[in-house]
């Protein structure tokens, strides 16, 4: 046989020689939730090892993950029922809990990258990343808010957002928003291709935040899906996106590769709470061991094309990248 492909496996260093990927702490961005109050660390049931935080001890978190060598985070704040509105008017206000959140991290780990989610859905009574009129979500009243709330974080600091919300031109809309309000410098991580996914049910556990009526169908793409994607990746290239993500990462590691090869812009991927979810369960039950799959998934993310993987396993990840 000429071609023995075993020889380039046959023992630990040649595997590492020969390696095309490797994750690393630069990778990764640690989503992490936010709670109004002092003190607290309340556990998401759904999601185990992951906590909601009120912003003392959210500094704690990020001290821990700035230690380990994770260079960005994202903001999640879980908003008391009775500031939510129709219009989500508490998304914009600069003194809410995700601005606050954003000012104190800056403020004490001016380093640390901090992304502000930008949708509505936390701060809606209706539960939904837009305007709802007569049932239906309002795509263009909807960008005004989106806007607004985008400069409410950069003001606070925000070094990057992260518009999740799929309303069409967005965008453009918050690049130029953004502008004229003097953040030139602050860039747009657009949840490009977001699809409408049940993958994300225990995020919506930690935030309170699943819509009370109908569900994401008329603005998150159909999971059945691709052409479409690329679609949504040229528009928001054309529109001055700086990184754009693929959401959910798991069953869409199609996507991602096509991303890769379809673009020069950076690719990120969300590894999102439903994915966390299962393999902390099934880890629990004992089928299957923690590490080992979390280490394969986030590889194979990489190899899959991302450049930046967003997880729930950051902290845990990077603990051990540094051990190891
Ligand atoms: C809000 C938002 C969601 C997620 C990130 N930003 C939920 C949704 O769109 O319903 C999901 C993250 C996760 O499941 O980990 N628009």
């Amino acid at each position: 046989m000429l071609r023995r492909p075993r020889r380039n496996r046959s023992n630990f260093a040649i595997r590492e020689l020969v390696s095309e990927v490797d994750v690393t702490a630069n990778d990764l961005i640690a989503p992490l939730f936010v709670i109004d109050g002092q003190n607290k660390k309340v556990e998401v049931h759904s999601m185990p090892g992951q906590f909601r935080f009120s912003i003392d001890l959210l500094l704690e978190e990020v001290k821990t993950l700035s230690e380990l060598g994770v260079k960005a985070v994202a903001i999640f704040p879980a908003i008391d029922e009775e500031l939510k509105t129709s219009c989500a008017k508490e998304s914009f206000n600069e003194d809410n809990l995700n601005c606050k959140a954003i000012r104190a991290i800056k403020e004490k780990f001016p380093h640390m990258l901090v992304m502000a989610d930008v949708a509505m859905d936390p701060y809606s009574s209706d539960g939904h990343d837009g305007v709802v009129k007569d049932g239906k979500i309002l795509n263009d009243e909807t960008l005004d808010v989106l806007a607004k709330m985008s400069i409410a974080s950069a003001k606070a600091g925000a070094d990057i957002v992260g518009p999740s919300d799929m309303m069409d031109g967005r965008i453009a809309y918050i690049r130029s928003a953004l502008d004229s309000s003097g953040f030139k410098n602050v860039s747009i991580m657009s949840y490009t291709a977001k699809y409408a996914s049940a993958f994300y049910g225990p995020f919506r556990d930690a935030l309170d935040s699943a819509p009370k009526a109908g569900d994401k169908k008329t603005y998150q793409m159909d999971f059945r899906n691709s052409s479409e994607a690329m679609l949504e990746l040229d528009l928001d290239t054309q529109e001055g996106a700086d990184i754009v993500m693929v959401k959910p990462a798991l069953s869409y590691m199609d996507i991602i590769t096509k991303f890769k090869q379809n673009t020069t812009l950076p690719v990120a991927a969300y590894n999102v709470s439903g994915e966390y979810a299962m393999v902390m369960a099934a880890a629990k039950a004992g089928y299957v061991d923690r590490q080992s799959i979390m280490i394969e998934m986030l590889t194979s993310f990489k190899r899959a094309g991302a450049d930046i993987i967003l997880t729930y396993f950051a902290k845990d990840m990077a603990t051990y990248l540094k051990n190891n």
